[in-house]
């Protein structure tokens, strides 16, 4: 059995690092800290404790709105709440670093090998593995804009290039895209839905642009939302894996299944690509609470089917208010919308806030006029439909 504490060559290392030591103390170095790259990477801003907000400003937590992060406003299963805690007695061990009953249950769920899986603390580790494992010191990522910033991130702090594709009409338009791949693009990252417009591409155009693509570039199809799509034309992403081995499908627990606390997601591609990818991780990257928690989750279908119903409801009722409203939106397939608002999008953002109201401004992704709203229950929708109402109309 390996250990996480094997000598692994320890005595070399040693040696170097003593060489390496007396060569400081003739010549002492002035290197930059950090590269360029990062010397201009701005770190994503965390939000502010939410409860401590709630205190600042008066108002109950249970009466806070939450509904900036597309997290699922039903919570997570009780099936999950009872294995993450009874995982917490064994918390004193190391989690299982293969994933072993998780990749089995998503094995069976999938119907694809074991082999073909990978766990990530959220899937936005796996989207950082696969820059940090794939894309080399002259290589390329593509992707679209606005869309999922952490692909830009990762590809920035890694200091490689991200070449960005404007969306046309809120979507990604995979024929321009694949004009923008050349013979130095590595990764091309697709959000379907994309996160935050909420539109999608279909089964033909992703087919298309695999056969045009993809014996050179590594293609990740991010279907972070992929439990609440309801178009028919959806990818058949499973099925198109076993046609193209560098295709990469990323899925996660943190939005349908309620676990975004949590941070597990995981990934489908092939052996090959998980085997690169199982070098670059940490051996123990997936806690165990978040493995028990997602393999309880993955049974309570229940769940998924009431959450499911509850954004497909709470879409059609935003959009019939937001239409009586006059305001603009975008159809979404996934728990949230973007509204196109009266005026600055910040400023009605910082407005809902102090009433308990949390949604997200688009103005970081280049639509200073739109607001991202997760989709609640009723009661959260009708409060965010009236809070719009009451915003004045038309620009002084
Ligand atoms: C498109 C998309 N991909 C990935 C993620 C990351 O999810 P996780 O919580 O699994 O890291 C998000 C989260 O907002 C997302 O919107």
């Amino acid at each position: 059995m390996t250990s996480y504490d094997q000598d692994y060559g320890q005595p070399a290392i040693r040696e170097l690092g003593r060489r390496a030591l007396s060569d400081a103390a003739r010549t002492p170095p002035r290197l930059p800290l950090v590269g360029p790259h990062l010397e201009s990477l701005k770190a994503y801003p965390p939000g502010r404790p939410w409860r401590e907000l709630a205190s600042e400003l008066g108002i109950a937590p249970e009466d806070m709105l939450l509904l900036a992060a597309n997290e699922n406003v039903l919570g997570p299963s009780k099936k999950a709440i009872e294995a993450a805690g009874s995982a917490l007695l064994e918390a004193q061990l190391y989690p299982d670093g293969g994933g072993t009953l998780l990749k089995r249950a998503l094995s069976e769920r999938l119907s694809v090998p074991t082999s073909h899986l990978v766990l990530g603390n959220g899937s936005n580790e796996i989207i950082e593995l696969l820059v940090r494992s794939f894309v080399g010191p002259e290589e390329t990522v593509v992707t679209g804009w606005p869309s999922f910033v952490v692909y830009r991130l990762a590809t920035q702090a890694q200091g490689r290039q991200a070449v960005v594709d404007p969306l046309r009409e809120h979507r990604y338009d995979l024929r321009q895209l694949a004009g923008l791949v050349d013979h130095r693009t590595k990764l091309v990252f697709i959000a379907n839905p994309n996160n935050p417009t909420g539109t999608h591409v279909g089964h033909l155009e992703v087919e298309r642009f695999l056969q045009e693509i993809s014996d050179s570039a590594i293609v990740v199809l991010d279907e972070a939302y992929y439990e609440y799509v309801t178009a028919e034309d959806f990818p058949r992403s499973l099925e198109l894996l076993s046609r193209f081995p560098r295709l990469v499908v990323l899925r996660t627990f943190s939005k349908a299944y309620g676990l975004a606390g949590l941070r597990i997601g995981y990934g489908i591609m092939s052996p090959e690509l998980v085997s690169y990818i199982d070098r670059v991780r940490q051996p123990y990257n997936v806690s165990s609470v978040a493995q028990a928690a997602a393999l309880a989750a993955l049974s309570d279908d229940a769940h998924i089917e009431r959450s499911r119903v509850l954004a497909q409801q709470g879409l059609l009722e935003l959009a019939e208010g937001a239409k009586k409203l006059g305001l603009e939106f975008i159809p979404s397939q996934a728990n949230f919308i973007v509204l196109k608002v009266p005026g600055d999008a910040d400023a009605l953002q910082d407005q809902l806030k102090e009433r308990g109201l949390l949604v997200r401004s688009m103005r970081g992704y280049g639509m200073p006029e739109h607001i991202r709203v997760t989709v609640g229950t009723s009661a959260m929708n009708q409060k965010v439909l009236a809070a719009l109402a009451e915003q004045p109309r038309g620009r002084p």
